[in-house]
């Protein structure tokens, strides 16, 4: 699915190797506001971690699992932003996203997710997910702002900095996405 041209100066597209110490010096720079929301964060010591988050993501997308890509905006890298399969037999997938502080509050992640889900259901799918905790506005702000449907709260979903956290779960079906 990569690369995805979002608009005129947005881009999301595969990470390659060489990307993998400017990843790491994003997350390790802003570790303390990323960490709050994102579980791989307390595991991402290294450019060592980036590179081989990079291959793993390489690897699903060769295999058609999905992928993960970095957000570039008028050439400077942004963020990440992920599709994830969910229920294989619901056609379901999953979004995940972080951006750089700098790059918050201009509609970036809106714009990425809008982007994703028109092509996902392009691509067949019938349900685009994502899910946040409940503490984090910021982040279901999104779904919210593209019209998904909060389903409910995923009881104690994810593991985040030693402590379970509920998930509120937001979805768009296909036959409700607006194509125009
Ligand atoms: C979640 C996260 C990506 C949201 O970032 P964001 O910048 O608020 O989201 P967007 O890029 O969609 O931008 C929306 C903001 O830009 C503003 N905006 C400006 N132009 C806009 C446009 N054309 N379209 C939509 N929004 C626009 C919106 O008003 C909104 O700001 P507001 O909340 O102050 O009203 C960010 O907070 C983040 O990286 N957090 C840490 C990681 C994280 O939590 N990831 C998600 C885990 S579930």
């Amino acid at each position: 699915m990569l690369p995805i041209q979002v608009d005129d100066v947005t881009e999301i597209r595969s990470y390659a190797e060489d990307d993998a110490s400017l990843l790491f010096s994003v997350i390790d720079k802003h570790r303390a506001d990323l960490a709050r929301w994102l579980p791989w964060v307390q595991d991402t010591h290294g450019a060592e971690d980036s590179l081989n988050f990079i291959r793993w993501a390489a690897g699903r997308q060769h295999s058609g699992d999905g992928f993960a890509g970095g957000i570039w905006r008028g050439g400077v890298f942004s963020g990440g932003f992920g599709a994830h399969p969910g229920s294989r037999l619901g056609r379901s997938v999953d979004l995940g996203y972080w951006l750089a502080p700098e790059a918050r509050g201009k509609g970036i992640i809106t714009a990425c997710c809008r982007a994703v889900t028109g092509l996902l259901f392009g691509q067949g799918y019938n349900r685009v997910v994502i899910k946040c905790a409940p503490g984090n506005q910021e982040s279901w702000r999104v779904p919210e702002r593209l019209g998904f449907v909060l389903e409910g709260v995923e009881r104690e979903g994810e593991l985040l900095n030693g402590e379970f956290t509920d998930l509120r779960v937001y979805s768009m079906l296909s036959r409700d996405w607006r194509r125009d």
